[in-house]
């Protein structure tokens, strides 16, 4: 029996809808939100309300791009957490009301094994899988995680940050030096013209498999401070090459833990995902690293980095499989600790 699922994803500040039958993808529409840019930051009032004016011409885009009605949607797949609460809660409510609305049952994912599940969404029906145990680097806006991948069922967080993330470290950084939200991608631009030698930044000494990224936003402050004293030029003098050092400090960090996983767990499949898996330089590096390490390395496809409904609907694909099925009364949840 063929299986059709309805996605909606509306954690932060990307609307979006996907559909996907037996794990192909059939349609993913994404509404991003301009009204912040101005603010530097996700304004959490602003982007709940962005999500109610965008949620049904996305959801209704979607089913027009697959070429369906509501009539040939199997289950209703959102995210539960983690997330700003108010557009959380848009997402939440639209799904129980359409699924009320048309008996289906619905499916609650969390977030951050919709990215790295990512790695699992199929555009034809013989594109391959990747290959498991896989082990993922997930670097989005608010998580840098380990994760090894033993099934899409099976996931084991094996290392986190203990403060900042990887994604808040490029957009915290890009903000001091007056650059706009979200500061990462335009950061991987201008770090191509930069040198990554021009600047030491600190890296932090934590054992096992953990992040920490504070270190290295307050080394990059108070290296600014220190020069602006004497230079009040320093930033647009030195834009490219602070960029291009920053990145690469803030990849030398991802890897070295990345490699330790790889060879504590065993594990040589090696993927990347969240939006910080869209950086040039870490796609390039990864690679360059899994050549010499010779791992088998999954890049994503850029438009599955960043927030997007595609994972969300190949996330709550699996749990049909599995009849996880989620109750009326769900609530979405801001923060959530387990994967599964
Ligand atoms: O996964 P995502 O879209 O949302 C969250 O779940 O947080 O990740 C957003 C993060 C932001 O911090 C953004 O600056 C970063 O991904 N990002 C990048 C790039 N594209 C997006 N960081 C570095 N280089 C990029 N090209
Ligand atoms: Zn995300």
């Amino acid at each position: 029996m063929s299986i059709t699922i309805l996605g909606i994803e509306s954690s932060c500040d990307d609307t979006s809808a996907a559909i996907i039958t037996d794990g192909v993808l059939r349609a993913n529409l994404i509404s991003s939100q301009d009204v912040h840019r101005q603010y530097g930051g996700v304004v959490p009032e602003l982007a709940s309300r962005a999500h109610q004016a965008n949620i049904i011409p996305v959801v209704d885009g979607a089913l027009k791009t697959a070429g369906i009605g509501i009539g040939e949607i199997d289950a209703v797949a959102f995210t539960q957490g983690p997330g700003l609460m108010g557009s959380l809660l848009v997402g939440v409510s639209f799904a129980k009301g359409l699924a009320l609305a048309n008996g289906l049952p619905m499916l609650a994912v969390n977030h951050l094994q919709g990215h790295v599940l990512s790695h699992f969404i199929r555009e034809t029906h013989n594109a391959p899988l990747p290959q498991l145990p896989l082990l993922c680097l997930l670097v989005s806006g608010g998580h840098t995680q380990l994760i090894v991948v033993r099934s899409p069922h099976d996931m084991q967080l094996v290392g986190q940050t203990i403060d900042d993330a990887a994604g808040e470290a490029f957009d915290k950084c890009a903000k001091v030096m007056g650059l706009p939200y979200p500061g990462g991608p335009v950061i991987d631009r201008l770090a191509q013209e930069g040198n990554p030698k021009a600047f030491n930044f600190a890296k932090p000494a934590i054992a096992g498999l953990n992040y920490s990224f504070s270190g290295l936003k307050t080394s990059f402050l108070y290296t600014l401070r220190d020069q602006l004293r004497d230079n009040p030029n320093f930033i647009e003098d030195n834009k490219t090459n602070l960029c291009a050092s920053l990145q690469a400090t803030i990849i030398d960090i991802l890897l070295r833990k990345l490699q330790r996983a790889s060879e504590q767990y065993g594990v040589t499949n090696v993927a990347i995902a969240g939006g910080v898996s869209a950086n040039s330089g870490l796609r390039q590096a990864v690679s360059q690293l899994g050549e010499k390490r010779g791992w088998n390395v999954y890049l994503p496809p850029l438009r599955y980095t960043t927030d997007n409904a595609a994972m969300i609907a190949i996330a709550g694909y699996y749990k049909h499989q599995r009849n996880e099925f989620a109750p009326l009364n769900i609530a979405p949840q801001a923060r959530m600790e387990a994967l599964l």
